[in-house]
């Protein structure tokens, strides 16, 4: 019989392994992310959401008929049911898209027959479903609360070509699609973030697939985790010309204020996700208008690189995703839905893993409070 070895209080779970996954590896002292083995650069600078989508779920890049096959998958989920449509016509319109996507992803499983169905085929039919359609369910929710007719999707468009068409109401031309793409391939999965562990905490209750997006939705859309690229947009409009950045992080770095989009928790040398969308950012800055702001990005840059480097902290993903998002014209409050809406790969492919080799997940708590306290009837409490 195995020894059980003593509990241990690891607070955060910083130092404590809770699952295998054969889909991303992160070494943060060297920079290095790997989907499946294939390092991330390569992938931003090569492949498509779609195709990332297939390497995470199938553990293999696909051939051309396997891709072929697998956007026709895809293309065929796009739709939202109609009853969709007439809920998120019901919802106010002020509500935050983070609040509204989290509900929006719960009442998909209404229309689901398969909801409840836990076998790994109904659950990768459920994951192509959840991916194809949550597009349109962010899409159409900021349509609504602009007042604007929906727009349906295009079954010949890929995943980024069809969620700027139903957001604008107009085709993005190829640079604004392939910046979007770049940004959903660098998002798609990170080992067991925040929002990825409470998704396998929730499937791993054998609930529902569901049930555990809608877990993951509400994980990210905390500012610790999914919110900082809308935060360093905040900070760009703040200072709002180039020649007022020095005195901006001056200022900051003088009062010790955190810098939104620096640093990480795991990364310790540079963010290897913002290497390529570094250069990516700046043309698609420049095609848009919005240089101003890559150059603003680029000073903070040259400046933190002076002052905190040496510490490890260097520019995250967030730091020009930010500008990327702004330049394809997307509301800041949009910013952690295009999160979600490539995180929802990982997601789902993190419940499929988890579901191969289940067993509950259930820490324990270090109890700190009394005990032997009497009970004290009603009448004699104070
Ligand atoms: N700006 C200025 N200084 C910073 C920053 C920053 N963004 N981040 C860390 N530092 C400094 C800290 O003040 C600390 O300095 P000290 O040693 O003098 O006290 C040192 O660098 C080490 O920082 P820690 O706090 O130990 O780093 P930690 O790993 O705990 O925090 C975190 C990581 C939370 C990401 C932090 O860097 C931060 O808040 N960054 C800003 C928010 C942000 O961009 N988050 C997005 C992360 S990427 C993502 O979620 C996709």
């Amino acid at each position: 019989m195995a020894t059980a070895t003593a509990p241990t209080f690891d607070k955060g779970l910083a130092n404590t392994v809770a699952a295998e996954t054969q889909m991303s590896f992160i070494d943060g002292g060297k920079g290095v992310l790997e989907y499946v083995g294939i390092d991330i650069d390569s992938l931003a600078r090569n492949s498509t959401f779609e195709e990332t989508v297939y390497l995470l779920w199938n553990l293999k890049l696909p051939t051309r008929a396997e891709l072929d096959a697998f956007c026709t998958e895809l293309r065929a989920e796009y739709m939202l049911p109609a009853e969709m449509d007439a809920l998120i016509r019901q919802f106010p319109r002020s509500t935050p898209p983070m609040h509204a996507l989290r509900t929006m992803i719960s009442a998909l499983s209404m229309f689901d027959r398969e909801a409840d169905v836990n076998t790994p085929e109904a659950n990768r039919r459920k994951a192509l479903r959840i991916v194809a359609k949550t597009p349109a369910l962010i899409a159409r929710f900021d349509r609504h609360r602009k007042g604007k007719p929906f727009v349906d999707p295009q079954p010949d468009l890929t995943i980024a070509q069809n969620f700027l068409l139903m957001l604008n109401g107009e085709l993005p031309t190829d640079a604004m699609a392939k910046a979007l793409d770049v940004c959903l391939i660098l998002h798609a999965d990170h080992g067991l973030n925040a929002s990825t562990f409470a998704a396998r905490v929730t499937i791993a209750t054998l609930s529902d697939m569901y049930s555990a997006i809608t877990t993951a939705v509400g994980t990210l859309k905390g500012p610790l985790h999914g919110g900082a690229n809308e935060e360093v947009m905040h900070m760009l409009n703040e200072i709002g010309t180039i020649d007022k950045v020095d005195a901006y992080m001056a200022g900051k770095l003088e009062r010790k204020e955190l810098i939104m989009g620096f640093g990480h928790r795991v990364y310790k040398a540079y963010d290897p996700r913002a290497t390529y969308l570094k250069t990516f950012a700046k043309q698609v800055a420049a095609d848009t208008g919005n240089l101003n702001l890559y150059e603003m990005s680029r000073r903070i840059e040259e400046i933190m690189d002076k002052a905190v480097a040496a510490k490890g902290i260097f520019p995250n993903v967030d730091f020009y995703s930010a500008t990327t998002y702004y330049s394809l014209g997307l509301d800041l409050d949009l910013f952690t839905c295009m999160f979600a809406l490539s995180r929802n790969s990982g997601w789902c492919g993190h419940c499929i893993e988890q579901l191969k080799g289940n067993r509950l997940i259930r820490p324990m708590a270090d109890y700190i409070g009394p005990h032997g306290v009497p009970y004290v009837p009603m009448a004699e409490r104070r």
